[in-house]
């Protein structure tokens, strides 16, 4: 099978942070065979959050998922492997973690579709753009 690198952009969110699950969460990715490019605990600012977020800034949510990223440090991550994108995704299951896979991140760590415990982007060109829009960080 043709090998298929792809990076990815995971943030892992206040809440999972301010709970100390960092760790266990990054073991499940070294687990998986995902390289970690680049690592940092940054703090989202409302320009971030606005810029990251932009196809949900009209949504009705969207006050408090701002809140709520902007509320404490994240820990933001590029990854990189074969079939990065997707194989994250599952890793870490449904947005809502009421439905989210058992043995997910989301399933394990998170409590509500806000407070779901890590981002990860959603496609290759998603990365991209993530990416691009953290670059300063790196
Ligand atoms: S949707 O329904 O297609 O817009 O949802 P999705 O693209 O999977 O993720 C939307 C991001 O917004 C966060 N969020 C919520 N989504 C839906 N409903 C509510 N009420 C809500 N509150 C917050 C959700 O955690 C997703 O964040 P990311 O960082 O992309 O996982």
């Amino acid at each position: 099978m043709v090998e298929e690198l792809e990076e990815s952009l995971v943030f892992i969110k206040p809440d999972a942070v301010a709970k100390r699950y960092v760790g266990e969460i990054l073991h499940r990715f070294e687990v998986a065979e995902l390289d970690i490019v680049q690592l940092k605990q940054i703090q989202i600012d409302s320009t971030l959050a606005d810029q990251h977020y932009a196809e949900h800034v009209h949504k009705s949510f969207y006050p408090s998922l701002k809140d709520f990223i902007t509320s404490g440090p994240v820990v933001v991550i590029v990854l990189r492997g074969n079939r990065a994108v997707a194989r994250i995704r599952a890793l870490c299951g449904a947005t809502d973690p009421s439905e989210a896979e058992p043995g997910s991140i989301r399933s394990d760590f998170g409590v509500s579709m806000t407070e779901n415990a890590i981002h990860a982007s959603d496609s290759v060109d998603s990365a991209r753009r993530e990416i691009a829009n953290f670059s300063a960080f790196f």
